[in-house]
């Protein structure tokens, strides 16, 4: 009889999951714009009878369970979309033009508020507390700093967070020890110099032509500038010049980013490119800037809990497997520079990749990730209360 009745429980937790994963979907938000998406989680956590902590948090929000001196540990999600217009064509896709959840936020968000449900029917026994986070602009690189600047996770020992990977099945779950996503940078150059006819150059100085040089002497920091056994890509990805065919324009900008793990490389990257662009717009006469705009560092995951984390995985029926790093970025890396934790990947097996207009996420992996998180911070919460 027991059995019957958990099963029943199980299968309308899940059901509800599946609802308000899709209601997410229907409705997403860019990064810092997520007010609906927070008037919801705060609703679907009134609803439950879970405390929302009072911080000055304009999206977003972190609930907590539990009470008492004991330990806090944190459990992590974003809830942001992009600017990306779904192709998706499921009969929940976005109603908002032009905005997706094209990365899976609405599942992280969803899988740990069904961690939240499941802790609060444990309230009772947790040796601490677990703070439940729904961090708003993730995508932008900013979110979790405002988190932490609002003292949300202020005595917490640990924080642990998720993201879907479609390349892994469902029932697998990864991670890895030591840097697992990259620290990500971005860079605007603008080439100046005086414009002129298409038909006499020498009475300018060619912005085009000297940034065809720019971009591909770009290419030789990860090549010849920096070691070869520290990762690093260099990628432009926008050129701006011109505006007519017969007339050599003043001003060129470029756009593009750049992906490291050793933040001592990452910190010698901005110089090297002065030095490149400088030198390079000097030999043709013109004039080169760097605007440098630093983003999240690379996620460093602690080894003691990327382990922790692998065996409540393995208890909770995950298979699981070593990842390799990925030169994404995720701004979970700042909240790992002053708490210890670890970052994890739930396997949510579909063909496209995360920011893909036809990106879609497998919904039985939803309620096995709501257990999982609920399983793992209670586990923590045993494991350093008996510390
Ligand atoms: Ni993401």
């Amino acid at each position: 009889m027991a059995d019957v009745s958990l099963n029943e429980t199980e299968a309308t937790l899940e059901q509800q999951l599946i609802e308000i994963r899709r209601e997410l979907h229907r409705e997403p938000e860019l990064s810092n714009e997520e007010f609906k998406t927070t008037a919801k989680l705060r609703e679907w956590l009134n609803t439950h009878d879970i405390r929302i902590l009072d911080l000055p948090l304009a999206t977003g929000l972190v609930a907590e369970i539990g009470s008492g001196a004991g330990p806090i540990i944190a459990i992590r999600s974003d809830i942001d979309a992009l600017p990306i217009e779904e192709q998706t064509h499921l009969p929940f896709a976005s109603i908002n033009p032009g905005v997706m959840h094209a990365c899976g936020h609405d599942f992280h968000a969803t899988a740990i508020l069904g961690a939240a449900f499941l802790l609060k029917s444990r309230e009772s026994k947790l040796p601490g507390k677990v703070r439940i986070l729904f961090q708003a602009a993730e995508e932008t690189g900013h979110g979790a700093k405002a988190i932490l600047a609002s003292s949300g996770l202020a005595d917490v020992s640990a924080i642990l967070g998720l993201h879907n990977n479609p390349d892994l099945p469902v029932g697998t779950f990864g991670t890895r020890t030591g840097p697992f996503t990259a620290g990500v940078d971005r860079f605007v150059i603008t080439v100046r110099g005086t414009g002129t006819h298409a038909a006499t150059p020498e009475r300018g100085e060619d912005t085009i032509v000297t940034t065809a040089q720019i971009i591909t002497a770009l290419q030789t920091i990860a090549s010849r500038l920096t070691p070869a056994t520290e990762p690093l890509v260099l990628s432009v990805t926008q050129i701006h010049g011109g505006n007519t065919w017969n007339v050599l324009p003043e001003l060129v900008k470029l756009e593009g980013t750049v992906r490291t793990y050793n933040e001592e490389v990452r910190q010698l990257i901005p110089d090297k490119i002065t030095q490149i662009i400088q030198g390079i717009a000097a030999a043709a006469g013109a004039i080169a800037e760097l605007q440098w705009y630093p983003g999240p560092p690379a996620t460093i995951n602690d080894a003691h809990w990327a382990n922790f984390s692998k065996e409540i995985a393995t208890q909770a029926g995950y298979q699981v497997v070593d990842l390799a790093p990925q030169m994404g970025g995720e701004d979970f890396a700042f909240y790992l520079q002053q708490i210890p934790g670890a970052f994890v990947n739930i396997g949510t097996g579909r063909p496209y990749s995360l920011h893909h207009p036809s990106f879609d996420i497998d919904e039985a992996a939803l309620l096995p990730a709501a257990r999982y998180f609920a399983l793992l911070a209670e586990a923590a919460l045993n494991k350093l209360d008996q510390a």
